[in-house]
């Protein structure tokens, strides 16, 4: 059982968990916040026990055992300029990489977009959402999953995933962690208007892949270069040759 209270008393922010909604069972974390109109307080966090139909990106499924893991989605509605949407994506895998380093001393690397890996294995994954009005972002909804005490996993995956208890070899408080994961990530809001270079650094400094050889998978296509860059606007600047192309979402991986 997630214990609320021990949550509570670790969560340091002003508006990200401070209306907190915890569930046993749903079907989507992220397609609750996003449907329904009764959770429209900006900063609210929705925590789910268990998914039944857990989404991943590019249409791919969440697994994730009951009561392990976090499968959480946080709603906001403050904002949201489109500029900031790529800086909140990368943000929220950085301050989960932060979390990780600080409080279990791992070593954490980010792969573009945002997926959160310890010793080349996935840990976490980032899917954000969001509903608009006319041109305007209505609602913009960050779902985190992360494999927190899952000691084994049955299916094969293209990234071969892992939990911080199998990284960590003890068991995970995952309130100590969920509270201060959205301590770390209101601090990253607040610095979006004003130091969002210092995200973008602070992101880039836990790639490994920058000048690397990458395969870059989006729908039937693949491209192949090098990851000159990640830049100031978080897209991924592709080097081919002589010419460098900006690619907005795909799959990489090292070639
Ligand atoms: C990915 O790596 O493909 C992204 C995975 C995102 C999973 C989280 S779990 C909480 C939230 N609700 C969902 O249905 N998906 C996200």
């Amino acid at each position: 059982m997630f214990n609320i209270e021990e949550f509570d008393i670790k969560l340091d922010t002003e508006v990200i968990g401070r209306n907190f909604v915890y569930c046993d069972e749903v079907g989507s974390s992220n397609r609750l916040l996003l449907e329904t109109d009764e959770y429209s307080k900006h900063g609210t966090v929705l925590l789910a026990e268990f998914q039944s139909q857990g989404r991943g990106r590019k249409e791919r499924v969440w697994l994730s055992n009951s009561g392990q893991n976090l499968t959480f989605s946080i709603l906001l509605k403050e904002k949201l300029k489109e500029n900031y949407v790529n800086f909140i994506n990368l943000g929220a895998s950085l301050a989960v990489a932060q979390s990780i380093e600080n409080l279990y001393q791992l070593k954490v690397e980010l792969k573009w977009p945002n997926d959160v890996l310890i010793n080349k294995k996935k840990v976490a994954g980032i899917l954000l959402e969001s509903v608009s009005r006319g041109n305007k972002i209505d609602r913009l909804v960050v779902g985190i999953g992360i494999n927190v005490n899952q000691p084994s996993f049955q299916t094969k995956f293209e990234i071969p995933p892992t939990s911080i208890r199998s990284e960590f070899n003890e068991l995970i408080s995952r309130e100590r962690l969920l509270s201060d994961i959205l301590n770390n990530f209101e601090n990253i809001l607040t610095m979006l208007h004003h130091s969002s270079d210092k995200i973008l650094s602070d992101w880039k400094s836990r790639c490994k892949m920058i000048g690397e050889k990458i395969k870059i998978i989006e729908g039937e296509n693949a491209k192949y270069g090098i990851l000159e860059d990640i830049n100031e606007k978080g897209f991924l600047v592709l080097k081919q040759g002589e010419n460098s192309e900006l690619i907005h979402y795909g799959d990489v991986t090292l070639r």
